[in-house]
């Protein structure tokens, strides 16, 4: 196995710790950011005259033929290496010999793989943004489809009042963009390079962070360096960010499921994203919204994980540490691919019109309308509230709906109801009034 280490050691280790202990099968997916920030060292080297000017553009150059080759050819990240480190300093010694040997000078792997670790988390997260943000684009395009549907909106899934369609999905728009904004907060707080730190407590190069911060693109110096090099937060935040956005779409997947039942009917989601029984042929299950509603406990766990693995860790790396990869891949694949199958399921969701007119005027979904009514008419609130119980009770035993009941019936309940009654009742009059109005523009975004 190639190690960066053995000097100190009389024999190999065991082959069951190797395998214990490698971690370049997974970590080989920080290649790019590995690469390119051993490109910014080797600079910085060279222009802080630590090695020597052309050593150190042999290095860039070799260090960039290397990642250009593996851009090509993905199989070349193979090989019986420890991590990813590993591999990329055998292949600049097998490239620049003596040369390559010189560019680990003034660095650890700990803080390398802490530097490498950030710029993938940020750029993940900034792809997970992008992605977020066309979810959302689609739910207005939807919403705008559908823009003259109304429904029944509930709380304690019983019936409460009338919304139209496009503002339940404008309601997880609003969750997704709490949670674009969290992933923009999350990237501004990682903004700060830990490379320099060394092994815990710097070097005594007379290195320029500044440098490789600015050359990486991060916004400055993580200052204390053992703090750095033991700094796991942003991998936290950014699975809170995960676990944000599972818990968001695993709500978005269950309102969808009941919305696609017989029982409610008021979506019907593509074949594209259901599957069937092997039993009951007449069945079309809503597995892609079921998935992503359990694949959420998932990632929720892997957060939860990720503290496991911090809590109580002594300064500064230790090898737990190494946990992250594996947590963080999992919850970062697991959450892109929901993303791009809810954005799917939505953009193929089929809203039955017909069903949806129907239940609008059933379930009393006007009775606070009708409380509001007698308010106006002079009733102080509890009063009103009072009285339409009441009516709800008749109309119940009769079977009918409020604006069916005759205007003489209502009146037995209260002397001031008059014929305008219905007007109010109207599920369009209703949503022109008051603050309701602001439900028809939700889509009005920039
Ligand atoms: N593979 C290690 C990790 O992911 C790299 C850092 C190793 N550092 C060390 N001192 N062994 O954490």
């Amino acid at each position: 196995m190639g190690t960066l280490w053995g000097g100190r050691f009389q024999d190999d280790a065991s082959e069951l710790m190797q395998s214990f202990n490698e971690s370049f099968s997974l970590d080989k997916r920080l290649w790019h950011e590995d690469i390119t920030a051993s490109i910014a060292h080797v600079t910085m080297l060279g222009d802080c005259g630590i090695i020597l000017k052309e050593e150190s553009k042999l290095l860039q150059n070799e260090l960039a033929k290397l990642r250009e080759s593996i851009a090509q050819d993905a199989t070349l990240l193979s090989g019986a290496y420890e991590d990813i480190h590993s591999f990329v300093e055998a292949k600049m010694i097998e490239a620049c010999g003596n040369v390559g040997k010189k560019m680990h000078t003034a660095r650890s792997r700990n803080d390398q793989v802490a530097v490498d670790m950030k710029l993938y988390v940020k750029k993940s997260l900034q792809e997970l943004n992008e992605l977020s943000y066309q979810m959302i684009t689609v739910f207005g395009v939807k919403g705008e489809e559908v823009a003259d549907v109304l429904m029944p909106a509930y709380t304690h899934l019983q019936r409460a009042q009338i919304v139209p369609f496009s503002y339940v999905l404008d309601a997880y728009a609003a969750m997704f963009e709490r949670d674009m904004k969290k992933i923009s907060q999350a990237i501004d707080l990682m903004d700060e390079s830990p490379l320099g730190a060394g092994a815990l407590a710097g070097t005594t190069y007379a290195i320029d962070r500044q440098q490789t911060a600015d050359l990486l693109e991060f916004a400055g110096v993580q200052r204390n360096t053992l703090d750095s090099v033991s700094n796991r937060d942003f991998i936290l935040d950014a699975l809170h960010c995960c676990s944000s956005l599972m818990m968001h779409m695993s709500r978005f997947a269950e309102d969808f499921i009941i919305y696609s039942s017989q029982e409610f009917n008021f979506v019907e989601l593509s074949d594209h994203f259901s599957t069937g029984s092997s039993m009951m042929p007449q069945k079309k299950n809503p597995d892609a919204l079921e998935l992503i509603r359990g694949k959420a406990a998932k990632v929720i766990s892997l957060l939860n994980a990720m503290y496991g693995t911090m809590k109580g860790l002594p300064l500064s790396y230790n090898k737990d540490m190494q946990e992250d990869k594996a947590i963080y891949f999992e919850a970062l694949d697991t959450t892109t691919a929901c993303v791009k199958i809810l954005t799917a399921v939505t953009d193929e969701l089929k809203v039955n019109k017909e069903r949806l007119n129907e239940t609008i005027h059933e379930g009393f979904l006007n009775a606070t309308e009708l409380a509001d009514y007698l308010v106006r008419k002079g009733l102080p609130f509890r009063e009103a509230h009072g009285i339409v119980g009441k009516i709800v009770v008749y109309a119940l035993d009769k079977k009918v709906q409020l604006h069916e009941m005759e205007l003489e019936e209502m009146k037995q309940f209260s002397s001031i109801i008059q014929n305008d009654v219905y007007a109010a009742l109207h599920p369009e009059t209703i949503l022109q009034q008051g603050i309701k109005q602001e439900m028809l523009s939700g889509w009005e975004k920039d």
